[in-house]
């Protein structure tokens, strides 16, 4: 079975003025043998089976009470049955009770993992590893299909620069190139590089700039333009349809006013036009329906056609489709041609996916397949290479020899639930090990455990337990953060402090004088800045999943040295909002003015800065993007670049040393920002534009070579043209956003 591969073939129509992009002529994402396929089945379908293939339908329960809908071929797609004996009843009635016999598409959420469940995505991100990354998706796909779904609603691909919004989660945080490796790396993994019966389709989504909602409010309005969905937001999609996604979900948003159901433009002319992509469009869950509360629809038979006329393939619970498409074709409103269109992207990807061939699943074989020792490993190592160090006055990694009282403590200690994050629908409490079960296995009889807050919402005034406790403790390893219930979907905040009385149980342990390690577990960069001064080290692991308590025992003990780096940028304060690394400079960037405590008494109106940033909170993040400590210590030298000068057709050579200069192996994320000093447009102030890691020995040091196509550096300029424009760039190699000299460069 051939996995679907966009293929763009070579002829590119001259762009036309405007923002667009170079149109494909045609895609061939499968070969004539598929398409013929296709073609045999429409011709034998009735319109209400087309239409039946369109409507997915989340489903619960006794399977009997779709059997006649799945008789009569009126549902084309199921989510939400993972239980092996009734997906596979679901297909039997659909196979060999319909008329056509043509099996259904089984969807779920699987984010980060299915029964394994891996640190949520902003943490995978926090690898800059995109092999791992891809085989952590690789096990979701075995563990799932091993049930029956092959077909997941990830990966989630929306930049987000505002932790408000609670599906920053999801995604890989705030940088367009890390997003499109990432994406990559799930597409393959899910899909699988040898498409077989574990292949699960990859859903990118959501389409498009959902993460930009206004307020960090979900569900909330963008207004984003189109350069800068083309140069910011659509990437990692391109990306990821060019890695050969199968699916691709449309948002709840509406993006300065058409809804991203109804958008013709993104869905017909960017997403099929100019990338050829020949998969399957869902809508997001009732996401067709919400175009009425939008005020863009008048109701269901109106977004129907909406929907349908913006290209969309398939329903997900508004029913519109099933409901209205035939009276709208039989009233000339709608033509049935575009109902085959969509019936032929449905099962070009159920056929690919060899549904046809192999609908069943073998449900005494899926037990097996359920966090198998390799998935959990592999699910512990995720957990190792994202979490990120961010304060460690010399207290890590601890030596267990001499400790005899290690005290854990906080409401994340033994959180089994809300450890394994937000979107781990199918993950099991039962399984999750905590780092209070870890830590207890690993060092029996020296550890005590006092919670402090039962959850991170609790408030007490007096921590009189847990202080006793710390006093009579060698040190004190601390688990705080977010309760899994306040990430995610829906769950936007605005007040990013730790939660509850956190922050006083810090404060408190802080002064019994003992070592305090604080470990945070979230789903968003929390504001952590007055947590700082009370902690002796500091590691974050956004909600880590299954294994996390083994993989921060083996951070905290120093087995393993930390590498994970900041996917997205740790404010100081939420009024910061929004603040991110690749910004632009404006025209009066900040240049050393006066901060709040500096400011004299009755000063002059025009006495302070002119220029853009805080006066209480000045211009800087808590954190760069980039940015993550080690046990040991690393510095880059002899940067250098092969040429002064580069043709668009080059490609950048660029030489470092990298030394581990520190006592301990370590792995440092080496990141290469570039900077275009002057275009048709304002341009941002770095762009990362390559990373990789590299483990060196205490004492080791490397020559780099890394390459970078001067191809890369092209934007959507005001001509709305793609390209790389002439004229002097700047180039830094560094381990973070924030460090590093410039090296100057020009393209001709
Ligand atoms: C949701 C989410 C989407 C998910 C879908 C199915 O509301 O927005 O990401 O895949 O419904 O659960």
């Amino acid at each position: 079975m051939k996995a679907v591969r966009t293929l763009i073939l070579a002829f590119v129509l001259v762009a036309l003025p405007g923002c667009q992009g170079q149109k494909a002529a045609s895609t061939v994402g499968t070969d004539a043998a598929v398409e013929a396929r296709i073609d045999k089945f429409l011709s034998q379908m009735t319109l209400s089976e087309k239409i039946g293939q369109m409507n997915q339908v989340s489903v619960g329960g006794d399977v009997s009470n779709y059997a006649d809908a799945l008789r009569k071929g009126q549902i084309g797609s199921i989510l939400n049955e993972v239980d092996p004996v009734k997906v596979n009843e679901f297909q039997r009635i659909s196979v060999e009770e319909s008329r056509l016999g043509i099996p259904l598409l089984v969807g779920r959420d699987v984010i980060h993992g299915f029964h394994t469940v891996f640190p949520i995505p902003l943490g995978l991100a926090a690898t800059f590893d995109p092999a791992l990354v891809e085989q952590g998706a690789r096990v979701a796909a075995l563990e799932a299909t091993a049930q029956g779904v092959r077909w997941t609603f990830s990966p989630m691909l929306d930049i987000a620069r505002d932790p408000r919004w609670g599906r920053i989660a999801e995604g890989s945080g705030e940088d367009t190139y890390l997003d499109a490796r990432m994406a990559e790396a799930m597409v393959y993994g899910y899909q699988g590089r040898a498409a077989d019966t574990t292949s699960m389709a990859a859903c990118i989504k959501h389409f498009v700039g959902y993460g930009a909602a206004e307020g960090g409010r979900d569900y909330n309005s963008t207004f984003l333009t189109e350069r800068q969905l083309r140069n910011v937001y659509l990437p990692p999609f391109e990306a990821a349809v060019k890695a050969g996604a199968m699916t691709l979900m449309t948002s709840f948003n509406d993006n300065d006013g058409v809804p991203s159901t109804a958008n013709t433009f993104m869905v017909k002319d960017v997403l099929r036009g100019e990338w050829g992509f020949d998969g399957l469009v869902v809508t997001d869950w009732n996401s067709m329906g919400e175009m009425i509360a939008h005020g863009y629809g008048t109701d269901r038979k109106d977004v129907a056609k909406k929907a349908l006329d913006a290209g969309v393939d398939m329903d997900m619970m508004t029913y519109g489709y099933v409901s209205h498409l035939e009276e709208l074709v039989h009233s000339g409103a709608v033509k049935e041609a575009a109902i085959d269109q969509a019936v032929r992207n449905i099962l070009r990807v159920k056929i690919l996916l060899g549904l046809f061939e192999h609908p069943y699943v073998d449900v005494d074989a899926s037990a097996a397949v359920q966090y198998a020792p390799e998935h959990l490993a592999a699910a512990q190592r995720s957990v190792e290479e994202s979490a990120i160090l961010l304060k460690n006055n010399g207290v890590l990694p601890l030596e267990a020899a001499p400790l005899r009282n290690i005290l854990v403590t906080g409401p994340l200690a033994d959180a089994p639930h809300d450890q394994l994050g937000t979107w781990a629908f199918d993950g099991e409490k039962e399984h999750t090990v905590t780092p209070l079960k870890a830590l207890k296995e690993r060092f029996p009889g020296k550890v005590s455990y006092v919670p402090g807050l039962t959850y991170s919402r609790e408030n007490r005034a007096r921590f009189d337990d847990v202080v006793a406790a710390a006093r009579r403790a060698d040190v004190v390893l601390v688990f705080v953060g977010e309760e899994a219930i306040l990430s995610g979907e829906a769950h936007s905040l605005a007040d990013l402090n730790l939660k509850g009385s956190q922050s006083e149980l810090l404060a408190a342990l802080k002064a019994t004088g003992k070592p305090v390690v604080a470990t945070v577990m979230a789903g968003r960069p929390l504001t952590i800045e007055r947590d700082l001064p009370n902690c002796d080290a500091l590691l974050y692991a956004f909600h880590p999943g299954t294994m996390g308590g083994p993989a921060l025992a083996n951070l905290l003990f120093g087995d393993v040295t930390p590498s994970g780096k900041t996917p997205v940028t740790f404010l100081r304060t939420v009024g910061q909002v929004p603040l991110y690394y690749n910004h632009t400079m404006t025209g009066r960037p900040y240049n050393g003015e006066t901060l709040l405590d500096d400011i004299p008494q009755e000063a002059g109106q025009t006495s302070l800065g002119n220029t853009s940033y805080y006066l209480d909170y000045g211009p800087y993040p808590l954190f760069p993007f980039g940015f993550g400590l080690s046990y040991t210590t690393f510095s880059y030298s002899d940067a250098s670049l092969d040429r002064d000068v580069y043709g668009k057709d080059d490609t950048i050579t660029i030489s470092c040393t990298l030394a581990n200069t520190g006592g301990r192996n370590g792995t440092e994320v080496v990141q290469v920002y570039v900077r275009d000093l002057m275009g048709s447009l304002t341009r941002p102030v770095k762009e990362l534009k390559h990373f990789e890691r590299v483990h060196l020995q205490a004492g080791e040091s490397r020559t780099l070579q890394m390459q970078i196509p001067v191809s890369e550096l092209a934007f959507y300029g005001q001509d709305g043209m793609k390209k790389v424009e002439p004229g002097d760039f700047q180039l830094w190699v560094a381990g973070d956003s924030d460090s590093g000299e410039p090296m100057n460069f020009c393209v001709k």
